[in-house]
């Protein structure tokens, strides 16, 4: 299992792969990072996909402060494999520290050791493109987005990746379901 440990003004941050005994320090991190959306289904189905997930936990004094999910995926036709990034959460009162990025970063690593070329995110792009991403206009969503979230669909090409096939994005289960995508 892979594990990485920074120090900064705020203490030992350590990153590893989730635990089945992790599950409920999860849950309540997006309970208190998402107080106006349940994203407990979504969490608990990634968690259950087992290898077809990265799942990072960053914890601090051992508490969890920190989680990113990445599910594998691919384009409908296409042979690259791919992930999606989410969800990401860090504890509201510890913001502003690093901890997101440093998952972020931990979960490229994982996922260039298994060889995954491209990795996709429907988020913030003040926040993404910090790590390189830029708007993905070749691949599309499982489901439409809004159109004023267009821009927020992003990728990054990690080292080594092929050119990507044109297509739409096919997930798994747990992201099969539109309201994730529309509202
Ligand atoms: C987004 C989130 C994971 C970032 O975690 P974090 O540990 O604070 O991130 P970092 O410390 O690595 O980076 C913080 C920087 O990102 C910026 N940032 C955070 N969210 C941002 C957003 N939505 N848009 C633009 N910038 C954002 C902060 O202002 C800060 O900027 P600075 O470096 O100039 O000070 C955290 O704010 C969070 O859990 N938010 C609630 C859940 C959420 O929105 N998750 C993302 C879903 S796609």
């Amino acid at each position: 299992m892979h594990k990485r440990a920074t120090t900064g003004e705020f203490g030992k941050l350590e990153i590893r792969e989730s635990r089945h005994s992790d599950a409920a320090g999860i849950e309540q991190l997006y309970v208190d990072a998402f107080p106006d959306e349940d994203l407990l289904p979504l969490v608990r189905g990634l968690l259950d996909l087992g290898q077809s997930v990265i799942s990072l936990v960053g914890i601090r004094e051992n508490v969890i402060v920190g989680h990113i999910s990445f599910t594998f995926c691919h384009v409908e036709g296409g042979k690259e494999k791919g992930a999606l990034l989410a969800p990401l959460a860090v504890t509201p009162t510890l913001h502003k520290q690093g901890i997101g990025s440093a998952l972020v970063q931990a979960g490229f690593k994982h996922l260039e050791n298994s060889k995954t070329g491209y990795v996709f995110v429907l988020g913030d792009p003040a926040y993404y493109s910090r790590f390189g991403f830029k708007a993905e206009d070749n691949v599309a969503t499982p489901y439409p987005l809004p159109t004023e979230w267009r821009g927020a669909w992003q990728s990054i090409r990690l080292c080594g990746a092929e050119v990507l096939h044109e297509g739409r994005l096919s997930v798994p289960e747990p992201w099969r379901h539109i309201a994730l995508w529309t509202s």
